[in-house]
């Protein structure tokens, strides 16, 4: 008999995976230079949803599982996460959303000074690299990895999106305008998780095709939620300063659209993401129960 899948086991092992990959791939604070080692990990470590490595190991146990390396999946998942941190170390910069607090803690330039975040940032994005080109897979499984998240991390993506950003504070985007920011400067390496995982599971193109429609309608829901709890949740409960869209006169999907439409939009694109999956059969109900925790959070 086959067990019954349990979201909530599922989530603590690979919450508690993420945390072990994370120490065992990132440097030491032992090794020089120590402060930047050491911002690092304040950087990477305690805290964050992890929510991009979980994506990652749940698509990567669609396919069949023998072709799938643990280690691969805990090097793409690291390399994931380390980009994330990265783009949310400078995104809090001054010169960018200029914020103090991220995780519940201060945040880097805060808790130590801002050419420290800023190199954090660099040497974040470097490893991230290097944890895939070493991960213990074929050798045409690293060049793809390494391919898809060089992409969905700059300026036609993640770094793209943040530049988009930065060019509308104070100004007005459209509705498609906004829906682009918001896909490349999220979508594109939540996009990338799921990629990743498909990549390492060694998927073929018609379930790398259902993957990404799936991470279409999430990428976009997820930074819908994210405007959302900025225009309504506390800086305790979010872990960084709440108001902050309202504040630095950014576009979102709140103040062009208002918060129903943003809430019912997320929750149209939370089914168009669990509809994607349907060739998976049981296999996509990690990926399911990610989208439905993701968008769930704006409740
Ligand atoms: C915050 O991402 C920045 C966005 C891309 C919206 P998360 O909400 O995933 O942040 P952590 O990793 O849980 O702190
Ligand atoms: C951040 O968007 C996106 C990236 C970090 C790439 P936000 O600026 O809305 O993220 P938060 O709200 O500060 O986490
Ligand atoms: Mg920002
Ligand atoms: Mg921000
Ligand atoms: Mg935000």
């Amino acid at each position: 008999m086959t067990a019954v899948f349990q979201f909530q086991d599922w989530l603590i092992t690979h919450s508690a995976r993420t945390e072990l990959a994370l120490d065992a791939l990132l440097d030491s604070d032992q090794i020089t230079p120590n402060r930047l080692h050491e911002a690092m990990r304040y950087a990477a470590q305690g805290g964050g949803k992890r929510i991009r490595p979980l994506l990652v190991f749940a698509a990567g146990t669609l396919g069949n599982s023998d072709s799938v390396t643990s280690d691969a999946l805990d090097a793409a998942a690291v390399a994931i996460e380390c980009i994330h941190a990265y783009s949310l170390v400078h995104d809090d910069l001054p010169c960018m959303d200029d914020d103090d607090l991220r995780r519940g803690r201060p945040t880097v330039h805060r808790a130590y000074d801002e050419a420290t975040a800023l190199l954090v940032g660099d040497a974040l994005q470097t490893r991230a690299f290097e944890i895939l080109a070493n991960a213990n897979c074929a050798a045409d499984t690293r060049l793809l990895m390494i391919s898809a998240l060089a992409a969905a991390s700059g300026s036609r993506g993640m770094a793209g999106g943040q530049a988009i950003d930065l060019e509308h504070v104070g100004k007005k985007l459209d509705l498609p305008g906004l829906k682009q920011m918001h896909a490349m400067k999220t979508g594109a390496l939540l996009a990338c998780a799921v990629e990743l995982g498909g990549i390492v599971a060694c998927l073929d193109a018609a379930q790398m095709l259902c993957l990404k429609h799936y991470s279409q309608a999430l990428g976009l829901a997820f930074q819908i939620i994210d405007d959302v709890l900025d225009a309504t949740a506390d800086s305790q409960t979010l872990g960084k300063t709440a108001g902050k869209d309202v504040a630095n006169d950014k576009p979102t999907y709140v103040t062009l659209m208002g918060l129903d439409y943003a809430q019912k939009q997320a929750m149209q694109l939370q089914a168009e993401a669990i509809g994607s999956l349907d060739i998976f059969g049981s296999k996509g109900q990690a990926l399911k129960d990610l989208a439905l925790l993701v968008v769930n959070r704006g409740k």
